[in-house]
């Protein structure tokens, strides 16, 4: 890995346009050890998802006071535009730089579906501005500095099936875990709930240790773990669904006896949690796993789609409520002339 040297491009020039893509945890990262890195108490598990991407455009101008940031074809909130600019901070320490930055970044999938992800945005953020910078960074150093922005956006730097390792700065990175193309997994994202607000991850991370529930719930992890990647490595849903709904569960536990309490849940994702139980009785293997939101992602199979998705239309999801996402790959760069 080679690096350019702080103070070697004080007026970076420079443009380049990044697609990431979002990802669904089978081993949920709630709680960190270290707030300023995002440092998790945890690993976790992920599969990216081939349809969940952002197409961030960067360019570098000296002419600029600022950074800009145009989000979904709006101007960013100053919350969002500080945390971008937080972000670059890291890429132009690394370059040498205090040029300010044009940022335009767009994300295929509706926002108003709760589906925005920090995962898809950071990482096609860090790619493209290291990109559009000139840095040579290895993927586990994209993944550390992706990390930094938001902890599941470490994830998102690599396609397929990622383990995220807790650890230290230096080790607290992303690894795939099998080749591309390793198991045809779905995740079938019924949105339940359009629009809403949730309670922002990084208020929740704090409010993990407020929970009796979190050492029960870490005393389990080493065991929900190796169980998840021996299904994965294995391509067993026997293995891995009940694994991976059981850890949901887990996460929303400590989430409820938070202090404040956190209950993402809404009488749509409780209909849903009964529903995969007799999906399953009538052999449409599926399970359920629930980020820090009220929308189900239920993990099946490809073969399963077809049956699963006429069950869910009996139960009145179908068209734009229901995505069916596969494996996705990790990101991709060019380098744009500026
Ligand atoms: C519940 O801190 O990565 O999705 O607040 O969107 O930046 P943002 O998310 P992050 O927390 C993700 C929490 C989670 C579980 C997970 O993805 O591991």
């Amino acid at each position: 890995m080679s690096q350019h040297k702080p103070g070697g491009k004080s007026n970076a020039t420079g443009a380049a346009r990044a697609e990431a893509r979002a990802n669904i945890a089978f081993v949920k990262y709630w709680g960190r050890a270290d707030d300023a890195r995002n440092l998790p108490l945890n690993d976790s598990i992920s599969l990216t998802l081939d349809r969940l991407v952002t197409t961030t455009t960067i360019e570098f101008a000296p002419a600029l006071d600022a950074d800009e940031f145009l989000l979904n074809g709006g101007a960013a909130t100053p919350a969002e535009t500080a945390r971008a600019s937080r972000h670059l901070d890291h890429l132009r320490a690394l370059a040498g730089t205090k040029t300010r930055a044009r940022i335009v970044s767009e994300n295929a999938f509706t926002t108003a579906g709760g589906l925005a992800s920090s995962a898809s945005g950071f990482a096609a953020l860090t790619v493209a501005a290291a990109g559009a910078l000139g840095l040579d960074l290895d993927a586990r150093e994209l993944s550390r500095i992706a990390r930094l922005g938001s902890g599941s956006a470490s994830r998102s730097l690599f396609g397929g099936f990622v383990r995220w390792r807790a650890g230290n700065d230096r080790e607290s990175v992303a690894e795939p875990i099998v080749p591309m193309g390793h198991w045809d997994l779905r995740d079938v994202i019924v949105v339940v709930e359009a629009g809403r607000k949730k309670t922002g991850s990084a208020d929740g991370h704090s409010l993990a240790r407020t929970s009796p529930f979190l050492t029960g719930r870490l005393d389990s992890l080493p065991g929900t773990l190796s169980a998840v990647e021996r299904g994965i490595r294995e391509r067993d849903l026997a293995i891995m669904g009940p694994a991976i709904e059981a850890e949901a569960l887990s996460m929303h536990a400590v989430m409820m006896t938070s202090n404040p309490s956190l209950l993402y849940w809404t009488p749509d994702t409780v209909r849903m949690l009964l529903a995969v139980r007799d999906f399953r009785e009538e052999r449409i293997p599926t399970w359920m796993t629930l980020d820090a939101g009220p929308n189900p992602h239920l993990i099946c199979e490809a073969g399963t789609v077809p049956r699963l998705l006429s069950r869910l239309k009996e139960m009145g999801f179908g068209g734009e409520h229901v995505l069916v996402c596969g494996p996705g790959e990790g990101p991709k760069v060019d380098r744009l002339q500026p």
